[in-house]
């Protein structure tokens, strides 16, 4: 007697394979020798896929790669564009060396919210003579892509010197030893030179008139004609309203021609170029 058991499958129940040719209706198609089938093979073997990883990524990466070896240029120049004054680039450093770029990005980005709330958004070109650039990754406080001309010196002076006399939610801390420090062109030539050497267009001229441009600027009775050919649109006044030339003068002139070069009235962007 066979005992019948439900759970046990009977082999002799399994469907069996029938390919087209074998007679009956076929239930399995053909066996497939395409080139794609053999991708099992890589499948099955870490050392071949490895390998054939390695090659697919090497192509990749030459073809993103190479193309930049024969551009001359991958920034679009753009008119109005120009190298910092001495003046502005001492306050640059001092933006730097204070760490702002911890709480400010300086890169509107190209989406609505950002456009309207800071204005045309930035351009390569415009943090070209940048080293190193201060786009930032966090925005504590606002944007300053574009603070150039968005409030007076005074406001600046006020602002720095006690950022919750004018924003009494500010949580920015106070950077009033600025207005006390002086600051001197006596390292201004080699500060140039530097720029010159990784690439910003520092002219042998700009860099010889450098100690003099930069006292020039917050001199508006000086003779700044040179420095406005040198560095076009370059504003001339007593930043911080002191006699003495100050690191709140330095880093006020920066602030103030930030995002101001290019004029966006006249701008079209022109992806030939
Ligand atoms: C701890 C973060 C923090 C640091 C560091 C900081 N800020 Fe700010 N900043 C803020 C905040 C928050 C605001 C917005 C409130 C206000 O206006 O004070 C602000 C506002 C500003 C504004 C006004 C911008 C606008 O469009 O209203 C300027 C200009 C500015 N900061 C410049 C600087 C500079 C220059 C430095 C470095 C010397 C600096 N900040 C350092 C947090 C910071």
């Amino acid at each position: 007697m066979t005992k019948h058991n439900d759970s046990v499958p009977d082999p002799q129940d399994d469907p069996q394979v029938v390919q087209p040719g074998d007679g009956g209706v076929p239930n399995e198609l053909p066996h497939h020798t395409a080139l794609i089938d053999r991708h099992g093979i890589l499948e099955r073997n870490a050392t071949l896929l490895l390998v054939f990883s390695f090659l697919v990524v090497t192509i990749g990466g030459i073809v993103e790669i190479a193309p930049l070896f024969w551009l001359e240029n991958t920034i679009e120049e753009v008119e109005g564009v120009r190298p910092y004054s001495p003046l502005e680039l001492t306050g640059r450093d001092i933006y730097v060396r204070e760490g702002c770029y911890v709480c400010h990005s300086q890169m509107i980005r190209p989406m609505r919210d950002e456009v309207e709330r800071y204005g045309h958004y930035s351009l390569a070109a415009e943090s070209m003579y940048d080293h190193p650039f201060q786009w930032g990754s966090k925005r504590t406080g606002p944007d300053l892509a574009r603070v150039g001309g968005r409030y007076s010196d005074e406001w600046h002076v006020d602002h720095f010197s006690d950022p919750q006399s004018v924003v009494p939610e500010s949580i920015m801390p106070k950077y009033d030893y600025l207005l006390r420090t002086p600051v001197t062109p006596d390292h201004i030539h080699d500060l140039l030179a530097t720029h010159a050497i990784v690439g910003v267009p520092y002219t042998d001229e700009m860099i010889e008139a450098a100690a003099a441009d930069f006292r020039v600027q917050v001199d508006p009775f000086g003779d700044y004609e040179g420095l406005l050919e040198r560095y076009p649109g370059a504003q001339v006044r007593n930043f911080d309203a002191q006699p003495q030339l100050t690191e709140m003068d330095a880093l006020i002139a920066y602030l103030q021609m930030l995002g101001t070069t290019v004029d966006f009235s006249t701008f079209t962007a022109d992806a030939s170029r």
